[in-house]
């Protein structure tokens, strides 16, 4: 099979289309032929030897967290929950990758795709929903009628969250760059800020979530936005706890987990028509090196996807 791997870690050029045996899924594992492979911010962070859980004894690694297929093969002992055939999405632990012709996955990672959605737009959403869902409902304990202010509303996890907490019956508040306020407003956004025009602190008050794709200065000027009470969720610093207990708000930051319970209650959300992923750009699975280049610096809305197979 192809796959996209990297021997050293370093910039764009150390991914390499390489020929590679199918593996084979052990005890409780799926094989799946893959079909789409998003990619997310994540990928280059590994890619450069910046992410903890991958370190250099991990090398040589097949890059990519999602993946969109259909099961190839079950290994043994695999749960009757997911048969040959069936189409599927799920995000892989950082040991595996998704770029590639083939995948193995195991039972807590995939689960059936949203059947109103083809392979491209399937394999948009595990990531960076189930950081979103996480983010907003898990740690942020998001309720249906509190106000949400949402930092990078446009982009891949951004997306998703502003169609959750919508879709939740939330008040959400967002900010993002002058280009894409239509699109924000147009997935449900209630008040859509420009950063580089205003500060949101001028602006909003009294959140009850203050959820941050942002950090740094966004990070910092936000506590003043919470209700005491309120909650700062980040995906990226660790919040400042002398700061929260100052404005009597909780602040955490938090790592994505696989989780295909959630991916269910996702995929349900998106058939329902309540959420719809945005793929800005797809690219081949041999443009991978082009893609995470696009990915970092064209700060596109929504997601970008490889197709890997058609
Ligand atoms: N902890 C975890 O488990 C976890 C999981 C997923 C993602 N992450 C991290 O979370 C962040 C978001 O992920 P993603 O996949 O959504 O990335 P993404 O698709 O690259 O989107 C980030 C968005 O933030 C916007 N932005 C940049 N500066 C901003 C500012 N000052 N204020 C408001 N918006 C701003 C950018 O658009 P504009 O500047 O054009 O508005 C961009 O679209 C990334 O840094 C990623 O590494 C962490």
């Amino acid at each position: 099979m192809k796959a996209m791997r990297i021997h050293a870690f370093g910039g764009p050029e150390v991914l390499k289309l390489e020929d590679l045996p199918i593996p084979e899924p052990r005890e409780g594992e799926f094989l799946v032929k893959v079909e789409a492979a998003s990619l997310n911010p994540v990928d280059s962070k590994i890619r450069e030897g910046k992410f903890p859980a991958v370190r250099a004894d991990k090398l040589p690694l097949v890059m990519g967290r999602d993946l969109a297929g259909i099961v190839a093969t079950r290994g043994a002992h695999a749960s009757d929950q997911l048969k040959e055939g069936d189409t599927v999405y799920a995000m892989l632990g950082p040991d595996r990758g998704g770029y590639a012709e083939y995948a193995i996955v195991k039972a807590a990672e995939a689960t059936r795709r949203p059947a109103s959605l083809d392979a491209i737009a399937a394999g948009s959403v595990p990531l960076a929903g189930l950081t979103a869902w996480q983010g907003l409902f898990r740690y942020g304990e998001l309720q249906g009628e509190q106000r949400v202010l949402i930092h990078g509303g446009s982009g891949g996890v951004g997306h998703f969250a502003i169609q959750f907490a919508k879709a939740k019956g939330a008040h959400v508040i967002t900010t993002t760059s002058a280009a894409h306020l239509d699109f924000v407003r147009s997935i449900g956004a209630d008040e859509a800020i420009d950063y580089r025009k205003q500060r949101f602190e001028d602006i909003v008050h009294d959140v009850d979530l203050v959820y941050d794709l942002v950090a740094g200065d966004t990070q910092e000027r936000s506590f003043a936005v919470l209700k005491r009470g309120g909650i700062l969720v980040s995906t990226l610093t660790e919040p400042d706890q002398e700061k929260a207990r100052a404005h009597g708000v909780r602040a955490l930051r938090y790592t994505v987990t696989e989780n295909a319970a959630e991916l269910d209650e996702i995929a349900r959300l998106i058939d329902a028509g309540k959420v719809k992923p945005k793929v800005s750009k797809v690219f081949p699975l041999a443009e991978a090196a082009k893609a995470q280049q696009f990915l970092a610096e064209a700060h596109p809305e929504g997601k970008v996807v490889l197709r890997v197979a058609e």
